[in-house]
């Protein structure tokens, strides 16, 4: 088709079109501003009720707005990196610097244009990092214990049912709640990404999202 031939010709203006660019294109913007989030994930054995198999754990947050995101947040680049100041919010955020590195980016994109025009571009830097299951445990307690931003910033980590009942909840329900900018998108995407769910399974999800929660 046309399409197909133009996005073989022209990925770059594609790329534009859906607002995505590549690390060091983000980095070569001077007036912008840069959040980094990130999604850390681990394996686990364990099981709902003995029978559902979990599979993955995935860290997300009830921010103080009331919408689910990810942990991070702006980082400033005359200050520290990318990963330095994604490292640092995680402290703020969870209560330990987990070490990001350039290997575990997954994408850069335009943030929503900003209602105050003065106001200059915000860049959103994607992160996923896998850990054990140990760390991840070890992430939620200090997520409570240790973290400034808890209770503040932060109103408590979540993790996302990647399983769907035979009532049709799970994952399903939990991609009908309200997520800040294209965190919902991300998501999604890092499940295809990262294999942790099957595509079938995931499209199932994502059609009674829409058919039992709008
Ligand atoms: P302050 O310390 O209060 O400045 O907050 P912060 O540094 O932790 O910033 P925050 O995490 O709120 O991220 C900054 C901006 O990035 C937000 O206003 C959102 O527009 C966007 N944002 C926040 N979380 C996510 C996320 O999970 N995904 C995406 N795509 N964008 C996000
Ligand atoms: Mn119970
Ligand atoms: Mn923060
Ligand atoms: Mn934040
Ligand atoms: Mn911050
Ligand atoms: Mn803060």
């Amino acid at each position: 088709s046309i399409t197909q031939r133009f996005a073989n010709s022209f990925p770059h203006i594609l790329k534009m079109a859906s607002g995505q660019l590549s690390r060091a294109e983000a980095l070569a913007c001077k007036g912008c501003r840069h959040a980094c989030h990130v999604m850390l994930y681990s394996d686990t054995r364990s099981q709902l009720f003995g029978r559902i198999p979990i599979r993955h754990i995935i860290l997300m947050q009830m921010r103080f707005d009331g919408l689910l995101g990810f942990p991070g947040g702006l980082v400033t680049l005359s200050k520290e990196t990318l990963e330095e100041g994604l490292s640092r919010e995680l402290l703020e955020e969870i209560g330990v610097a987990v070490p990001i590195a350039e290997e575990n980016h997954v994408e850069s994109c335009y943030g929503p244009a900003s209602s105050s025009s003065s106001s200059s571009h915000l860049i959103l830097h994607f992160y996923a990092k896998k850990l054990e299951e140990e760390q991840i445990l070890d992430i939620e307690h200090s997520a409570v214990s240790k973290a400034a931003d808890h209770g503040h910033e932060v109103l408590g980590m979540v993790r996302v049912p990647l399983y769907q009942t035979q009532g049709g909840r799970g994952l399903s329900s939990f991609l009908s709640h309200s997520f800040i900018g294209n965190a919902r998108l991300q998501l999604v995407d890092c499940l295809l990404r990262f294999g942790l769910i099957s595509a079938k399974h995931l499209h199932k999800a994502l059609s009674q999202a829409v058919e039992t929660h709008k």
